[in-house]
């Protein structure tokens, strides 16, 4: 058999599957740090727990998130904003590790967007049902930046539309280990996650997690 010739040797080149011109999706990209990169996990939500907030419409959110890094995105009866300061907390938000930057950084390498240094990692956590309706990050002061999308546990349907809301987005099926990144001319590309189905992933449960490293400031 041929394929035991490579047994051993060498990971594969992650799959790439362009989505858009500046948009990337790398297959199973975080798959190898997959136990480091739960265990990073586990130690920022015992610090900042996730948390459902509420849009300035105020509507509560299906998605729960918390954040790491320097910069953290909220939303509130206010606005949406990133803070330095958890706001249920009072404290900082939790460091990114490095893991996590390295992660950031080397995908978007990857997808063609060299140096990016995040100084923020939102965390979504998804159960069955939750979704994200089509939106767009701009709260970002400096859209130069990609954005880099880490998919682990349970398989979402993602929504990848583009510059206005009103154009059609595609779906792609995201896996355990799958990133995006979308940058360049993708940048401001409306996208969302539909309803998370039910399932049981083997490490996560019935549960999506979603990181999102970006360059707020
Ligand atoms: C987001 O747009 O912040 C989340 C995307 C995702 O969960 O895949
Ligand atoms: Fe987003």
């Amino acid at each position: 058999m041929t394929a035991d010739l490579f047994d051993g040797l060498e990971t594969p080149a992650p799959a790439r599957e362009p989505l858009a011109p500046g948009a990337m999706l790398l297959r199973g990209f975080a798959r190898p740090d997959e136990v480091e990169l739960l265990a990073a996990i586990a130690a920022i939500t015992a610090q900042a727990p996730f948390r459902r907030m509420i849009t300035p419409g105020g509507h509560q959110m299906s998605v729960a998130m918390t954040n790491c890094g320097p910069f953290g995105w909220v939303t509130d009866r206010s606005g949406y904003r990133y803070d330095a300061v958890d706001p249920e907390s009072g404290q900082p938000w939790p460091a990114m590790p490095p893991l996590l930057r390295e992660l950031a950084e080397n995908a978007a390498r990857e997808a063609g967007f060299p140096g990016f240094a995040s100084d923020a990692c939102l965390i979504n956590r998804y159960e069955p049902g939750a979704k994200m309706s089509l939106h767009q990050d701009r709260d970002e002061r400096d859209v130069g930046a990609p954005i880099v999308s880490v998919s682990l546990g349970l398989p979402a349907t993602f929504l990848f539309g583009g510059l206005k809301r009103t154009d059609k987005a595609q779906r792609h099926r995201l896996a355990h280990g799958d990133v995006v990144v979308w940058g360049g001319p993708a940048r401001l590309a409306f996208h969302g996650v539909a309803p998370l189905a039910d399932g049981e992933h083997a490490l996560l449960g019935s549960r999506r997690i979603n990181l999102t490293f970006r360059r707020a400031r």
